[in-house]
């Protein structure tokens, strides 16, 4: 029993380096688009917006923030994965942005390594902490406390998985309590929540359903960019999942549809890439947008790379404000905007009402 027991810690933590690894050799991202490019903003009418006066600070968590992204949550939990939080902390730090760990799992299990993730030490930042859906009814409300307090979290995200759990091999299928187990946790735990997908996106159901409990926010983590479906199938011996593959809500629907069915904090991650897709997610009413992938390829070519990616998006933002004439994010906001098939199309098969979504956008 005991042996057994180790045996699946290490499992946890190696697990994380494995992951890491596959998704770097290979190009792991959907075929599928983030459905962005279906999204076609419209100036406003003024020509005055100088680029240096473009203000592209906002909220999260009820905090100033120097630009609306993200590192979303990604590793801890073995000790070659310190160094890569402690860059993507150095990176948050220096922009003043918010950072994601991954899943705390493994600190749980092992606590010797909690100092793989423990990065507010070195870095005065926001940091997100993580945990899966289905660890909720393994663990108990104290070690979930326990587990933030030893990072000093700042909020938690509770990731939902079920595409990627059931390719991957030792996929955890407990999605039983899922529901009550979040609603209790929001109810009971003394910090924000947010529930994130991981690239197979949230509905307007599950948002709607979310929107009945306490949790604060909700991460669209739509498909489009990283695709944990395709990297578990390469941790797997047979194909037999293979149809899976590109499954999942692009996240330009996913962000509608939760922005339609849910009234609080929503963040829009999954192949965010560009200025532009940032700023439509923006204007769609999200919060902040969250990006993986293309941080933890620049990180391996140097801890500077990272903060010149985010730069290089930062003025990308910048420059699209430029273009439609937007001071700050309110203006986003409050621009129109056509949406283009098959993404129009699709909505309307959801019983997405555009003038109820309209109206829900516009409310900062
Ligand atoms: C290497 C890697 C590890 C990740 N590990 C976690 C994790 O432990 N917990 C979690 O909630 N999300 C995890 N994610 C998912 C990301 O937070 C994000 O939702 C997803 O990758 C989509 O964003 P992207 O397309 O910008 O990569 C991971 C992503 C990557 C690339």
């Amino acid at each position: 029993m005991q042996n057994k027991k180790i045996e699946n810690n290490n499992q946890t933590s190696s697990r994380k380096l494995e992951h890491i690894k596959i998704a770097l050799k290979k190009n792991m991202e959907f075929k599928i688009t983030n459905q962005f490019e279906n999204i076609k903003l419209i100036p406003k009418i003024d020509k005055k917006i100088s680029y240096n006066n473009i203000d592209i600070s906002t909220l999260f968590l009820n905090k100033k923030i120097s630009a609306p992204i993200f590192i979303s949550g990604m590793t801890g939990g073995h000790e070659k994965t310190f160094k890569i939080n402690l860059d993507f902390a150095n990176a948050a730090y220096e922009l003043n942005i918010p950072m994601g760990l991954g899943s705390q799992r493994a600190m749980i299990e092992h606590k010797d390594l909690i100092y793989t993730y423990n990065v507010k030490k070195d870095y005065n930042i926001i940091l997100l902490g993580n945990i899966g859906v289905a660890q909720l009814s393994k663990y108990n409300i104290n070690q979930i406390k326990k587990m933030l307090e030893d990072v000093d979290a700042d909020a938690l995200c509770i990731h939902t998985n079920p595409a990627q759990e059931i390719v991957q091999p030792e996929g955890n299928l407990n999605f039983k309590n899922a529901f009550n187990n979040i609603k209790s946790i929001a109810n009971n735990l003394n910090y924000k929540i947010i529930v994130k997908e991981v690239g197979n996106g949230i509905s307007k159901e599950v948002a709607k359903e979310l929107d009945s409990t306490n949790i604060y926010g909700i991460d669209t983590g739509g498909a489009g960019g990283t695709n944990w479906v395709a990297i578990e199938l390469l941790r797997r011996s047979e194909s037999d999942l293979n149809f899976i593959k590109e499954w999942g809500i692009p996240t330009a629907q996913s962000l509608i549809e939760t922005k339609y069915a849910f009234n609080g904090f929503i963040t829009a991650t999954g192949g965010i890439r560009s200025g532009s897709d940032i700023v439509k997610a923006l204007a769609l009413g999200a919060d902040a947008c969250g990006i993986a992938m293309p941080i933890l390829k620049s990180q391996r070519k140097g801890k500077n790379e990272i903060i010149k990616y985010l730069n290089t998006l930062i003025m990308q933002i910048k420059y699209e404000m430029k273009k439609l004439n937007c001071r700050n994010i309110e203006d986003l906001k409050l621009l129109k905007f056509n949406i283009n098939n098959p993404l129009k199309t699709v909505l309307k098969q959801r019983h997405i009402d555009l003038n109820t979504f309209q109206s829900k956008r516009n409310k900062i």
